[in-house]
């Protein structure tokens, strides 16, 4: 029995000393020590399924992210050296609900799989062509409050807002619908110093391979030409959550989002809540001392010969977002006069609607049902 067993470690061992020829430290481990060694293996290995979707715990210091060649030498923050002052410090937010999925000094990472780079290379090439190429194109209705700091001299450092979040049915897989922030600089040209940060929920099917709602990122720094990419389907965007990460399917009813420059590091943190999600390092971004560009938004997208989708929770002005801060460089909020908030709207009533408002925060939203005119 004991023996039997001894030889099966052996065999283990010996397997385990194969694999790690080169590795002249290796030793025997005590019992103890192994025991130890397979639960800590067991606990960072172990995948589990969510939506027919895999995610891994995955060492914080080997996450994917790392493999960006400007990262080498990067160090990483798992924390914001900023107080973020103006950040909501009532935790009634349900998004504190969230279970925390994976063990201390891992980080909860999906899985990509064959398909979602498969889908990922389609989006580029279709970003790179044009959406043009096929018989029916696609088209986007965009709607959001933007602040502005062009031809003006405050610059922002940061945003946060509470965002309510839907589970929108009937988007078809062509089609998407997206509620997000979006943080940029450069906006004006040249395309190689057009950074843009952005982070919300949305229901798309290239980029999650589902029609759920999911929380997701992007980031660019070259104006969406070959950098960047949605979620982690490159590397770049450092992931320093247990329990929330890009291409999550997210069931709760809101987020509390921040995006902001940290003061020492000048690393572009991304907060929920109190809680740090993740944050995009400087090294990726050529151009993000501080941002020129800060917009709140819906988007939906839809072949043209399409009726297009619901964005909000499907409703006229049924969606908002709320405590809405523009962070100054001491990462407090500006005053209402110097955020030059401007609405814009590409289809209205009765299809979308959006209105801000300083108190209110905006309100957006709508069934969709636009279909553009025949010729
Ligand atoms: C990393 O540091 C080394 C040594 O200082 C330097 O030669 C290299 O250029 C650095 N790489 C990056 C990507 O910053
Ligand atoms: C937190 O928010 C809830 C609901 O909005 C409110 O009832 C409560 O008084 C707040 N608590 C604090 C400490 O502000
Ligand atoms: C998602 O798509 C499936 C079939 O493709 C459909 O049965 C389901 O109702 C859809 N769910 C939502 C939330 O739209």
């Amino acid at each position: 029995m004991e023996g039997s067993q001894a030889l099966v470690l052996f065999t283990l061992y010996a397997l385990l000393y194969h694999s790690v020829a080169a590795d002249h430290t290796a030793r025997y481990l005590s019992e103890a020590e192994e025991k130890e060694l397979q639960i800590q293996l067991k606990s960072l290995n172990k995948p589990y399924d969510e939506y027919g979707i895999t995610f891994d715990c995955v060492d914080i210091y080997k996450q994917p992210a790392f493999d960006h060649p400007l990262l080498k030498n990067h160090t990483l923050q798992i924390k914001s050296t900023s107080f973020l002052k103006s950040m909501n410090k009532n935790l009634s937010s349900e998004t504190v609900k969230l279970p925390r999925r994976c063990p201390q000094g891992t980080v909860l990472i999906r899985r990509t799989t064959r398909e979602d780079l498969i889908r990922a290379k389609q989006i580029q090439r279709t970003k790179r062509i044009g959406l043009q190429e096929d018989t029916v194109s696609v088209q986007a209705y965009t709607v959001g409050v933007s602040f502005s700091s062009w031809n003006r001299p405050e610059k922002f450092y940061g945003i946060s807002a509470d965002l309510d979040v839907y589970q929108l049915s009937g988007i078809l897989d062509s089609q998407t619908s997206a509620t997000q922030m979006i943080i940029s600089k450069g906006e004006r040209g040249p395309l190689t110093f057009h950074n843009v940060l952005q982070a919300g929920f949305h229901v798309h099917h290239e980029v999650e391979g589902d029609n759920f709602t999911h929380f997701f990122t992007y980031w660019t720094s070259d104006g969406y030409q070959s950098t960047g990419c949605f979620n982690i389907h490159c590397s770049g965007f450092v992931q320093t959550s247990e329990k929330l990460t890009p291409g999550l399917v997210y069931t709760l009813r809101n987020l509390a989002l921040s995006i902001y420059r940290d003061r020492k590091t000048s690393n572009w943190m991304l907060y929920n809540d109190q809680e740090p999600i993740g944050y995009w390092p400087k090294e990726i971004l050529n151009n993000m001392a501080d941002s020129s560009r800060i917009q709140l938004s819906a988007t939906a997208s839809s072949p043209t010969d399409q009726p297009s989708p619901p964005t909000g929770n499907g409703e006229l002005g049924g969606a908002s977002f709320k405590k809405i801060r523009v962070l100054n460089g001491g990462l407090d909020p500006y005053p209402s006069n110097v955020q030059h908030a401007e609405t814009f709207l590409d289809i209205g009533k009765p299809f979308y609607e959006g209105i801000y408002n300083v108190d209110s925060g905006f309100i957006y939203g709508g069934p969709g049902g636009w279909e553009p005119p025949k010729f």
